[in-house]
């Protein structure tokens, strides 16, 4: 294909790789000084592979007060662009407010504007041997991203932040700083998987909306994984295969908690525990996959 001859796949902007496919150094550039937040824009943050297309659909169906026609007809990258990709940002600037806009930025690059603003972050967190896990077969179908090697090299590049959007555990710390502001709410994969319905409660009680019982059927109902997989405007059957080739793997996958232990070996996880335990070290928090 066109870009498969590429080799050099990644840039560093400030430290951080970016796929040169769909990013570009002045459009981050942009995205950080210029960009205008505005007050009633609802921010969907995630470190990659830990349920933004999921929260996604929460936010839009929950805009759209549980009618599931907006998200059958318009495609998730359009509903809730990533702002920082060079079409997202474009896709951004034009979207009717509320604007509901995905990120994957590390706090440090994100929109200066949105720091003086009322803009609201929902930022979702996700184990992170499940985003290993995850990532390592998107990479192998995602043509902006580097073909990944075996898991074993991959486990290593994870861990130093030697892959798009640098250092989970840099990311997770960044944003999770945030803890206590009050435009500020974070959940995990974990508890949107455990109790679906009474975390899109919370959701609309931070974001400040009452949905009626129907409505909230209507939400859960819609974002499920089987749902999702059949909704063309959600599982990425759109995107062209140079893009995403979902032959080998979907971007749907499968949807659970803990298949990280039907791929990594003893050894392979408790060398993540240790990186894991000095990372998060004097982070005063325990997260669902730590109890
Ligand atoms: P798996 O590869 O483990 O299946 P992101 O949207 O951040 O790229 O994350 C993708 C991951 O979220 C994939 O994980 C995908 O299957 C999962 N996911 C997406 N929608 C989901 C849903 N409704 N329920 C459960 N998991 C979902």
């Amino acid at each position: 294909g066109l870009w498969g001859h590429v080799t050099q796949k990644y840039f560093r902007y400030k430290g951080i790789n970016f796929p040169m496919m769909l990013y570009s150094e002045q459009g981050l550039q942009e995205v950080e000084n210029e960009f205008q937040v505005r007050d009633d824009d609802i921010f969907n943050v995630t470190y990659q592979k830990s349920g933004t297309v999921w929260m996604l659909e929460i936010l839009s169906l929950i805009r759209s007060n549980g009618d599931p026609s907006w998200c059958r007809t318009v495609p998730n990258w359009d509903r809730g662009p990533w702002y920082e990709t060079n079409l997202g940002l474009q896709r951004a600037r034009g979207n009717e407010s509320p604007r509901i806009i995905s990120s994957h930025l590390p706090v440090q690059l994100f929109a200066k504007s949105f720091f003086q603003s009322k803009a609201k972050v929902l930022y979702t967190v996700r184990n992170p041997k499940d985003v290993l896990v995850s990532l390592h077969h998107f990479a192998q179908i995602f043509r902006p991203y580097k073909e990944p090697g075996q898991l074993d090299e991959f486990l290593e590049e994870f861990l130093k932040g030697d892959v798009p959007f640098g250092s989970w555990f840099d990311h997770v710390k960044g944003w999770l700083s945030l803890r206590g502001h009050e435009n500020f709410f974070w959940i995990s994969y974990e508890e949107l998987q455990q109790d679906l319905r009474g975390s899109v409660e919370r959701i609309c009680r931070f974001l400040g909306r009452e949905l009626d019982t129907q409505a909230l059927d209507a939400v859960v109902e819609n974002t499920s994984f089987q749902a999702m997989k059949q909704n063309k405007m959600s599982n990425f059957s759109l995107s062209p295969r140079f893009i995403l080739d979902q032959r080998k793997s979907s971007f749907l996958r499968k949807g659970i908690s803990g298949d990280w232990k039907n791929h990594l070996t003893t050894a392979q996880s408790e060398a993540f525990d240790r990186i894991y335990q000095e990372q998060m070290r004097g982070l005063d928090l325990t997260f669902p996959w730590d109890e």
